[in-house]
């Protein structure tokens, strides 16, 4: 958002290769998820890892860091064999990861999570030990200039966006000789904090594997990348010499579809608005009131926990609300809970920001975890798909990319990406008329993105209403028809499309509005 830091590595001195992979190989079963792959990473560099969703690479990042083995094969680190057994011992060979799902504990402390893994003994959860490990926690927070987190604090209290960070900050405080970073910023729209902490690390001669569907990042940080393709190591790239329609060719096999043509805003903001917030006070925010009408894509903006995630529970009845009122097609509704804002008089559906926790039915398929929201799919026993629902939920799945072979999988066997996909095919299928989406393309590739985003359009040209909060402003910017702006638990301003640019988000979002345009 700000001035990016200037990003030196080592690369130009002795390129000696932190790690080096030949071959490597691993299936779940008869899913092949690695197969052949070859990547060299030079100390002192941060090495991009490419691919679509599913292509491999959390799956590499475990087999670096020793939570899964390969079955086949070989590994170097530093010119020695490499085969760690488990996390510990890769941490021990100087490889430590911040993964893509997040591995800390959240009912735990910050200073807790930032001991292990010599807790959680019950001996070293007592008073002493619990000072010492927050004096140690202060220390680190203070080191990687994340003073503003409160050691004590529990790790579930914290934004999604500081948790990440405390992620990456307890791979640093290993000291890492090689840092591997899953989707580092997946949550955040300003990367300074995080770019200036790779530029300090590898500054000493640590290689970086940084995995992201960003390309803009990875231009930023990497002079090379790897990319993967259904488990295999396409090619290995300089990122400056591939323009972005090659990068995605090596991902996919195929140019990108051309930009599918947006639909002009034509939204006619008359008569009763689908729904009117007025005066809604709930956790951090405070006395929001706006309105939001039938065809009508509506952005929410904000720098990372300004109230926008506690806005849109209180919308699904995930949050308790203080004050205000919600009215539906002009009546006030009672949404004080999930299953009253999935009624057919309210018909709200909601995306949260955290699939591992609320969103996804872990150890049911993908295809009950979609069909799941639609009341027509509760039998007795549980979840009866018929013939008719299942190609609904077939056409849906591939309207956001998710393809049809992953259906019948445990959702938890889905890479990141295609969870969340599968989260979006389910609101779509539900047949919600209000959708309150929390940064739907979190963690979801290039290609699929576009496809999500003419999806959005399709829902809302049809008579859809969307809430949309979104951590990249390009895509609040694309498909708004007007967008909210949160600061400090206030919605700050209310641009129309014409203002809907980086400039006056930017300005807005960090509590300088140039407008201060107020909807009733
Ligand atoms: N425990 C598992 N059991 C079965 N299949 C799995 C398991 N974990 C991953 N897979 C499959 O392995 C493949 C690779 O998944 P992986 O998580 O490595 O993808 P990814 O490149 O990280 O994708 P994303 O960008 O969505 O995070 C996918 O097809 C996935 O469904
Ligand atoms: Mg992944």
């Amino acid at each position: 958002m700000s001035a990016l830091p200037t990003i030196r590595t080592a690369t130009d001195a002795v390129a000696a290769n932190a790690m080096v992979l030949s071959g490597l190989h691993k299936s779940y079963g008869p899913t092949v998820a690695l197969q052949n792959v070859d990547l060299s990473i030079a100390a002192g560099e941060v090495h991009a890892l490419l691919g679509e969703n599913g292509a491999g690479k959390s799956t590499l990042v475990k087999i670096l860091t020793g939570a899964i083995t390969p079955d086949g094969g070989s590994m170097e680190l530093y010119g020695q064999p490499y085969r760690p057994a488990s996390i510990l011992a890769a941490r021990a060979g100087g490889v430590c990861t911040a993964f893509q799902e997040l591995s800390l504990l959240p009912n735990l402390t910050v200073a807790q999570n930032l001991a292990l893994p010599s807790q959680p003994t019950r001996r070293l959860l007592g008073l002493v030990d619990r000072r010492r490990a927050e004096e140690r926690a202060r220390a680190l927070l203070a080191e990687f200039h994340l003073d503003a987190i409160d050691p004590r604090a529990t790790v579930a209290s914290l934004s999604l966006a500081n948790r990440q960070r405390v992620e990456i900050a307890r791979a640093l405080s290993f000291r890492p000789r090689v840092l591997v970073l899953d989707e580092p910023s997946a949550v955040q729209a300003s990367t300074d904090w995080l770019f200036e902490r790779i530029a300090r690390v590898t500054a000493t001669g640590t290689a970086v594997l940084y995995v992201s569907h960003r390309l803009n990042e990875i231009r930023q940080l990497c002079r090379h990348g790897t990319v993967l393709r259904s488990g295999a190591s396409m090619a290995t790239v300089a990122i400056g010499e591939v323009d972005d329609a090659g990068i995605f060719e090596l991902m996919v096999g195929r140019h990108q579809v051309a930009r599918r043509q947006d639909a002009a805003a034509t939204v006619v903001r008359t008569g009763t608005p689908r729904l009117r917030v007025s005066g809604l006070s709930a956790g951090k925010v405070e006395a929001a009131s706006f309105s939001l009408h039938a065809g009508e894509i509506l952005g929410v903006a904000g720098l990372d926990g300004q109230g926008q995630r506690d806005l849109f529970d209180a919308l699904f009845g995930l949050q308790r609300k203080r004050a205000g009122t919600i009215e539906i097609d002009g009546q006030e509704k009672d949404v004080s809970s999930p299953t009253r804002a999935m009624r057919a008089d309210v018909s709200i559906a909601l995306v949260p920001e955290e699939r591992k926790t609320e969103g996804i039915f872990p150890y049911l398929s993908v295809k009950d975890n979609i069909a799941l929201a639609s009341p027509a799919s509760m039998g007795r026993g549980g979840v009866v798909l018929r013939e008719r629902q299942l190609r609904h939920v077939k056409s849906v799945a591939g309207k956001v990319d998710l393809q049809d072979r992953y259906l019948d999988f445990d959702i938890n066997d889905l890479s990141g990406g295609n969870q969340q996909k599968a989260l979006l095919a389910r609101v779509l299928v539900c047949g919600a008329r209000t959708l309150l989406l929390f940064d739907p393309t979190r963690g979801v590739d290039v290609g699929t993105k576009e496809s999500i985003y003419a999806t959005i359009q399709e829902f809302a040209s049809e008579g859809g209403s969307v809430l949309l909060y979104s951590s990249e402003l390009s895509e609040l910017i694309r498909l708004c028809d007007r967008c909210l702006v949160v600061y400090a638990g206030r919605i700050v301003a209310d641009l129309p499309k014409a203002e809907i640019d980086e400039t006056h988000l930017l300005a807005a979002a960090t509590g300088h509005a140039l407008h201060h345009r107020m909807a009733a």
